[in-house]
């Protein structure tokens, strides 16, 4: 999705914006543009370009032919024109003093283009954000400051928009605007920064606020004066952002993706190690009473692609745990559904970057239903965690990939501990086996570290495959939710087809897709229900398909006899092998990418960030 950067201090602006725009590369976009003052003869100097953003950065010398020292930088993922220069952001008033960045949408934008059209004013992109550029300037007729301006163009838009709002007359300022988009103010020294992403600015300076809906802010050199929606000033709370610089660097690693796979061990130790305390679980400022999670009737998980399936892996785990119904919802369905949700449903949200629009819809559909929101967050200080009762952190460090890996292991780690901590609560699980699943807790890093560095065999078996055209992952119960995320790894990643389904499903229709040069992986590791997945494995095989099976070590000499080949991971209690299972899918996604000379940490129409509808 679309990145804003913006700064003001004595720096050489240009630069910045660059550096900061190449670190939010990986959310995904088409274009790239910036717009600095330069001074009162040249005025704003805005430059844009189609394409990655080295296109940009060698048209300016990588920002060195760029003077000023206040500017405002985007990059654009097309939602309203195609990807082209004159689409691309910053979109510029009449006069050209005024200069707009925008995430989000302007719902009403034809509306409002059509009365700026009237009034006269010319317009140039097909986007909806340059009417914000001619609005801020049609309001300024009466001699108004860029502020009062910015405030009454707020009340004429509709729709979500973080905005960079930069004017040619009042220099030594940047107006940011926020509504249903994020944006993050810096304060460094002498310096100022705004961004919608922490990693733009990390490098920077580590004090940040994080602007709420309906705030606006004025950045100068010396600093920041926020206001609220009614234009009001306010303090903001500044925090410490603790995220380290070098982690949201490739350090040597050819790829993000990779890199963060193999960051899995660490990460789990991260999100589980301070949460098992004397044989139990603990979780940090955690405000659910037992009274209250007593009273619960049933759980609504809700979250989007890989957020989801972990939600998937979830029900199968916190119904046997909790003996509660628990029912996992499409962020992008919630809203439009009658769900049963009221305030003794607990709806836990599930999200890496907080910042999912579809997620937080439902979130707040949820609230307005009277229920109890818990959420499962990367994004420390992000909307989703801000607009939660209660947040339980995932600590997996940035995740730059837009394929997650190391989201999905922590959310669902950390689901199962919320899921554990609660099952002592309502009695529902026997003592004993939950302090044995603590205990394979503890081993688990180590059991990934063990899987990742099989990730030969892996490879090897990627050269066998990479070019089907079609994979088809089949596994049940708990196997069934990691085949989905398998199978969307190696879509969004490789672009080969591939889908999931539960195995039992396939003689009710799908088999009459398996043919010769079909790839089947078929998951496995859920062992109660060995004998069935063998079964499926046979029935695949004796229709032409190839297998691609994944068990575990004590049961891989017995799959091989039928499979094509096995990967195998530690056994473990079966609640937690989806934690080492998918280990091996990703890296499978992977390597078939790799071989397939895809650009795997910026796939094609992706975005790390999903903040329009
Ligand atoms: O940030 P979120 O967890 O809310 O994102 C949800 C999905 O957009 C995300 O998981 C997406 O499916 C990933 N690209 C999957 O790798």
């Amino acid at each position: 999705m679309c990145g804003i950067v913006g700064y003001v201090g004595k720096e050489q602006a240009a630069p910045i914006l660059l550096d900061g725009l190449s670190r939010l590369e990986y959310r995904g976009y088409d274009s790239a543009g910036v717009a600095v003052y330069s001074g009162r003869d040249q005025g704003l100097n805005v430059h844009k370009a189609k394409g990655r953003l080295k296109v940009l950065s060698g048209l300016l010398d990588g920002g060195a032919a760029v003077e000023g020292t206040v500017g405002v930088g985007h990059t654009r993922w097309a939602t309203h024109g195609a990807p082209s220069d004159e689409n691309s952001h910053p979109q510029v008033s009449r006069s050209g003093k005024i200069a707009v960045v925008h995430n989000g949408i302007i719902e009403n934008y034809g509306e409002l283009k059509a009365f700026l059209q009237g009034q006269g004013v010319p317009f140039t992109s097909e986007t909806d954000t340059e009417v914000v550029a001619h609005l801020v300037e049609y309001f300024q007729k009466d001699g108004a400051d860029i502020l009062t301006a910015v405030g009454r163009c707020l009340r004429r838009i509709e729709g979500a928009y973080a905005l960079g709002i930069i004017s040619a007359d009042e220099p030594d300022r940047l107006i940011a605007v926020r509504k249903d988009s994020p944006l993050i103010l810096g304060y460094g020294d002498g310096c100022t920064f705004l961004a919608s992403d922490i990693t733009a600015i990390l490098r920077h300076t580590r004090r940040a606020s994080y602007m709420d809906d309906g705030e606006a802010a004025v950045l100068t050199r010396d600093g920041i004066q926020c206001y609220d929606h009614l234009m009001q000033p306010i303090e903001k709370e500044i925090c410490q952002v603790d995220w380290e610089i070098d982690a949201a660097e490739k350090g040597g690693y050819e790829h993000f993706m990779f890199k963060e796979i193999m960051e899995q061990p660490e990460a789990l130790r991260r999100a589980v190690f301070p949460r098992i305390r004397n044989g139990e679980v603990f979780l940090e400022d955690f405000a659910l009473s037992d009274e209250y999670i007593k009273s619960l009737r049933n759980i609504h998980i809700v979250a989007c692609g890989s957020s989801y399936h972990v939600g998937m892996v979830g029900k199968y785990n916190l119904e046997k745990m909790l003996r509660l119904p628990v029912e996992v919802t499409l962020g992008s369905e919630f809203r439009y559904m009658d769900p049963i949700v009221d305030e003794k449903t607990l709806v836990i949200v599930i999200s890496q970057s907080g910042e999912t629009l579809d997620t937080m819809a439902a979130l707040r559909e949820a609230r307005r239903r009277g229920a109890s929101i818990l959420s499962i967050v990367n994004v420390v200080g992000s909307s989703i965690a801000r607009e939660s009762d209660q947040v339980l952190y995932t600590w997996a460090g940035p995740e730059i990939a837009v394929a997650t890996t190391k989201a999905y292991t922590t959310q669902l780690a950390v689901l199962d501990l919320l899921g554990l901590y609660m099952s002592r609560v309502l009695g529902s699980m026997p003592a004993e086996e939950r302090r044995a699943v603590l205990e394979d807790f503890k081993t688990l890093p180590e059991k990934l570290e063990k899987v990742l560095s099989c990730k030969d065999g892996v490879q090897y078996y990627a050269s066998q495959y990479f070019n089907r055209d079609s994979v088809f992952y089949i596994g049940r119960n708990v196997d069934y939710a990691l085949g989905l995320e398998g199978s969307l790894k190696l879509k969004e990643i490789s672009y080969v087809h591939s889908e999931a389904y539960a195995s039992g499903e396939l003689k009710h229709g799908t088999i009459s897709l398996i043919e010769e040069g079909s790839l089947v992986v078929a998951l496995g590791t859920c062992l109660r229900l060995f004998d069935k997945a063998m079964s499926n494995i046979v029935e695949v095989k004796s229709r032409g398909g190839d297998v691609l099976a994944l068990t575990t070590e004590s049961r891989a000499a017995e799959m091989a006899k039928t499979a094509n080949g096995v990967i195998a991971i530690p056994d473990a209690h079966p609640m937690l092998l989806p934690l080492l299972g998918v280990a091996p899918l990703q890296l499978f996604a992977y390597y078939a990418a790799l071989m397939r000379g895809c650009d795997i940490d910026k796939p094609r129409n992706l975005a790390k960030s999903v903040t329009v509808e």
